[in-house]
């Protein structure tokens, strides 16, 4: 099985190249946690994989649908992936309720014409905020919020479409000891409980290596997994940069001929 594959990906923003090269393969439900410095192009790929930046080189497989960079993304893809952006390049300060928030996530999505919510979309809203713990604010603005608050909404937003696979670019930042745990638990959850992937952005070098089954880092315009119960020493693993002699996990990939 293959949940994403990518292969020698090159993706290139404003004229300069961000990722050089990235190969590597997500063979089964994960928890990924994606980490590297600032500016080192963890964002650009998470948009790269869902279709936002289009790659200069490479390929991308989702499942069974393998996307070069010449062709357009589809959008059957689209619909099974949960996108969770990085909050500080969002304005959330528009006067909209939690609810209209994590109804956007299906909106956004299907990029309909028209916008044709499912009948029971209340249901479904009801339920997610449920399973987050926020079903009592869904009423107000998401700017009365706290960023705990705030980000499990988001988090809702990205999964009320059922996607099989979740991106989420730094869904931690802005929330409290008890409210990080119980979102990674969640996660976890949905990956052992319900076979969904997970790909994760943080600077907590503990929640990558505490909770990940997967380890990618993003540095000096290259991404390599490595399987987390590998890395042993933190320090170590963190001064290190991707090398081809260090890869723990073989990064060519037969999926994407
Ligand atoms: N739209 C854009 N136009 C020009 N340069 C961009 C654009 N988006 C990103 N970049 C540049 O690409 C590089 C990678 O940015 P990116 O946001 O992917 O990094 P990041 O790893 O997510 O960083 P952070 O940890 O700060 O979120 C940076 O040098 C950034 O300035
Ligand atoms: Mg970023």
């Amino acid at each position: 099985m293959v949940v994403i594959a990518v292969e020698e990906l090159k993706v290139s923003v404003g004229g300069r190249t961000i990722i050089s090269e990235a190969t590597f393969t997500i063979r089964e439900p994960s928890l990924v946690v994606v980490i590297g410095p600032n500016g080192a192009g963890k964002t650009t790929l998470l948009k790269t994989l869902i279709g936002l930046v289009k790659p200069v080189h490479g390929c991308i497989r989702i499942f069974d649908t393998i996307v070069h960079s010449g062709c357009r993304y589809p959008r059957h893809v689209r619909k099974l992936i949960g996108y969770m952006p990085q909050r500080d390049v969002i304005n959330y300060a528009a006067p909209l309720t939690a609810r209209e928030i994590i109804i956007s996530g299906i909106i956004e999505n299907i990029a309909m014409p028209r916008i044709v919510l499912p009948k029971n979309i209340d249901e479904l809203v009801l339920d997610i905020a449920q399973r987050l713990g926020v079903e009592n604010v869904l009423g107000k603005f998401f700017d009365e919020l706290s960023g705990g608050q705030q980000q499990k909404v988001l988090l809702a937003r990205a999964l009320i479409k059922n996607p099989r696979i979740l991106i989420l670019d730094e869904p931690l930042s802005n929330v409290d000891e008890i409210s990080r745990v119980e979102i990674l638990e969640f996660l976890r959850d949905l990956v052992r409980r319900e076979g969904k992937t997970v790909l994760l952005v943080t600077h907590d070098v503990e929640v990558a290596m505490n909770w990940s089954d997967y380890v990618l880092l993003v540095n000096n315009g290259r991404a390599v997994l490595y399987s987390s119960k590998m890395v042993e020493d933190v320090d170590s693993f963190l001064r290190q940069y991707p090398e081809k002699d260090r890869r723990i996990i073989p990064s060519r990939s037969p999926y994407c001929a």
